[in-house]
This record gives structure tokens, C-alpha cells and sequence, in this order.
């Protein structure tokens, strides 16, 4: 990395390509990266930097229910297709997300009452995860359903069908292609606290009920202005001694803007604490980022005054955090 002195102030100065090894080719773990179709599609220069650095893609939004089925009984497959597609050309493999989510989630579903929304529910897994059997790796089949303080979340879902249709869903989904992992995928969840308590509970019990549950996704939206989670390689530990994989499958770090050398400093460090807790922990197995370019981060949308979140900037040059996975 260099850094020049301009006016007595350090700035750092990205060489235009990447490391002469691509990160996925430094790590045992997967390494993936959030991915749209359309500048896939349409981004060469975008779609250059992901084939070469990343050997795990996820959806960034294309097999959401609000995607794949915005009205009831018309598909639109399209853009899952292409990703799918994409990773087996690259041969990368694919993370689905996610089959069961209060959000992006269709008007119509959530108006259903409780003994149609079961079916639905139960055609909706079948009919995604069997269109893609054998091309995913891992399926985050329920996303986000504890509250801060490790209740449930009180979704259409919980209301209509009760607690059990978590167990019941990653059934439908084993049914549907018995040779993907099966994920619960939570954010917050990075360090020991109440959330991750309960997701511990929760997946303990649906082991022991022999409920197939293969792993815990910890998404890992952090912001330098919080502090990196306490216990996060105990945290990553504790589920691994209960037999179940964990993933890092949406890391991005937050920075207040504008970036500043020192900001972007402590992002590089908070990257770099979440890649070494997974690499040290045995059953991580993989490390996702929610997009690698801040061209297209979704924080500047969802936080305001925070962004350039991601390992590359706007123009794919690697920032420090990248340097820190892959010095
Ligand atoms: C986000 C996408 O990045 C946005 O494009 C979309 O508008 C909203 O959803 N946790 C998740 C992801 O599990 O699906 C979310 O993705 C980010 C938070």
C-alpha cells in the first residue's frame, strides 16, 4: 500500500489492482461478496473484480420473495437465474438468501390467513429451493426473526403459525434439496449477547429435536462508531461445540463520512478482527461481504451520514481493509 504525503496530511493512494493474490485465494474459508445482477450484468469492470477476488456469491436481493414473486403465482426468476449462472461459469458457489423474512416479503403473503399461509409458505421453499437444487452451497432459510433482547420477532409468520414454523421450514427445505446447508441468519449476533444467546438456545433445541439446522449466519453489519463486539471468537466457538457451521455472510463496516485515514484505519481493523476470529475458530467456514464496492453499498440508503463500508471504493480500488485481509 502507498501512502504520500500531500500538504502534511497522509493520504492513502490505492494502486489500481488488487493484490497480486486474489483474497479467495489465501483462505481456506469461502470468501463471498453480495451481488446484483443488474451491474453483473452491466458492469464489466465491477463483474471483473468479483470473478477474480471472490469464490462465493450471494443475492443481494433476487431470491427474496418480494423478487421472485411480487404477485401471487407470477415467477420472476431472472435475476437469480443470472447469478446462478455467473457462479457456475466462475466456479464459484452460491449462497441463497433467504426463503423466510418479515421484510422484502409480499404484500399478499402477509395477508394471508393462517391455514393458506402455511401452504404458501411450504410451496414457496419447495418451488425456490428445488429450482436451484445441487447449485447452492448454503440456504439462509430464515433471516432475522429474534428481537434485540432474544424474543422472537413478531412476524406474519410467528403470528399466523406459531414458533414452530421455524422448525417446520428448515424441513420443507431439507425435503426440497438434501445436500444444501441450512442456515438461520441473524445480524448483531457477532459477539455474546442476549440475540446471540437466544439463537444459541434456539439452534441447541432444534439439533436436539433433530430439526436440520446446519449452521448460524452471522451477518456482520458493523459501524466504526460502536465498537467492535465483545466475545465474538467465543461467540463462533460456542456453536461450533454444538456441532453446527458458522458463516460471516454480509460484513460491511460502516464509516461516519466523509472516510479519513484514521476512520478508515479503524475499519480496516474491525474487517480484519472479524476475518481472524473466523479463521481461527474451527467450523467458520466462510466470509461474505454485502457488496465489495462502495459504488453500490446499500448503508448509504439505509443509514444516513454513514457509508463507504466496503473492502473496495467506488472506483474498485482496494481500501485499507482489504490490505489488512490480504496484506
Ligand atoms: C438489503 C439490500 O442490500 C438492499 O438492496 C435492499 O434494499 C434491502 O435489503 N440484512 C439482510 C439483507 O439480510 O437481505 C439486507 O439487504 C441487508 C440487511
Amino acid at each position: 500500500m502507498a501512502v504520500v504525503v500531500a500538504m502534511g496530511i497522509a493520504v492513502w493512494q490505492a494502486p489500481a489492482a488488487a493484490a497480486s493474490v486474489p483474497l479467495k485465494n489465501i483462505t481456506n474459508r469461502y470468501v463471498g461478496s453480495a451481488v446484483a445482477a443488474t451491474y453483473l450484468a452491466s458492469e464489466s469492470d465491477y463483474r471483473a473484480v468479483l470473478t477474480r477476488e471472490f469464490d462465493n456469491v450471494t443475492p443481494e436481493n433476487e431470491m427474496k420473495w418480494g423478487t421472485v414473486e411480487a404477485v401471487r403465482g407470477q415467477y420472476d426468476w431472472s435475476g437469480a437465474d443470472a447469478i446462478v449462472r455467473y457462479a457456475q461459469r466462475t466456479h464459484k458457489t452460491v449462497r441463497g438468501h433467504t426463503l423466510v423474512w418479515h421484510s422484502q416479503l409480499p404484500d399478499w403473503v402477509a395477508a394471508l390467513p393462517a391455514d393458506e399461509l402455511r401452504g404458501v409458505l411450504r410451496d414457496h421453499i419447495t418451488t425456490e429451493v428445488k429450482r436451484y437444487k445441487g447449485k447452492i452451497r448454503a440456504w439462509d432459510v430464515v433471516n432475522e426473526i429474534f428481537n434485540e433482547d432474544g424474543t422472537r420477532r413478531d412476524t406474519v409468520f410467528r403470528q399466523k403459525l406459531g414458533d414452530g414454523f421455524v422448525a417446520d421450514v428448515f424441513r420443507w427445505a431439507h425435503a426440497a434439496d438434501p445436500g444444501a446447508k441450512l442456515y438461520l441468519n441473524d445480524y448483531n449476533i457477532e459477539g455474546v449477547n442476549p440475540k446471540s444467546d437466544a439463537v444459541y438456545d434456539l439452534v441447541k433445541t432444534l439439533r436436539r429435536q433433530g430439526v436440520p439446522i446446519d449452521g448460524v449466519g452471522i451477518q456482520g453489519h458493523l459501524s466504526i462508531q460502536y465498537g467492535f463486539p465483545g466475545e465474538y471468537r467465543a461467540n463462533l466457538a460456542r456453536f461450533a461445540r454444538i456441532g453446527v457451521e458458522t458463516a460471516v455472510t454480509e460484513a460491511d463496516v460502516r464509516i461516519p463520512t466523509p472516510p479519513d485515514p484514521a476512520k478508515l484505519a479503524t475499519q480496516a481493523s474491525y474487517f480484519g478482527q472479524l476475518w481472524d476470529g473466523c479463521h481461527a475458530v474451527s467450523r467458520c467456514v466462510e466470509f461474505t461481504t454485502w457488496g465489495f464496492t462502495d459504488r453500490h453499498s446499500w448503508v448509504p440508503d439505509v443509514f444516513p451520514g454513514e457509508g463507504a463500508a466496503c473492502l473496495f471504493d467506488e472506483n474498485l480500488h482496494p481500501k485499507p481493509a482489504y490490505y489488512r485481509l490480504n496484506p
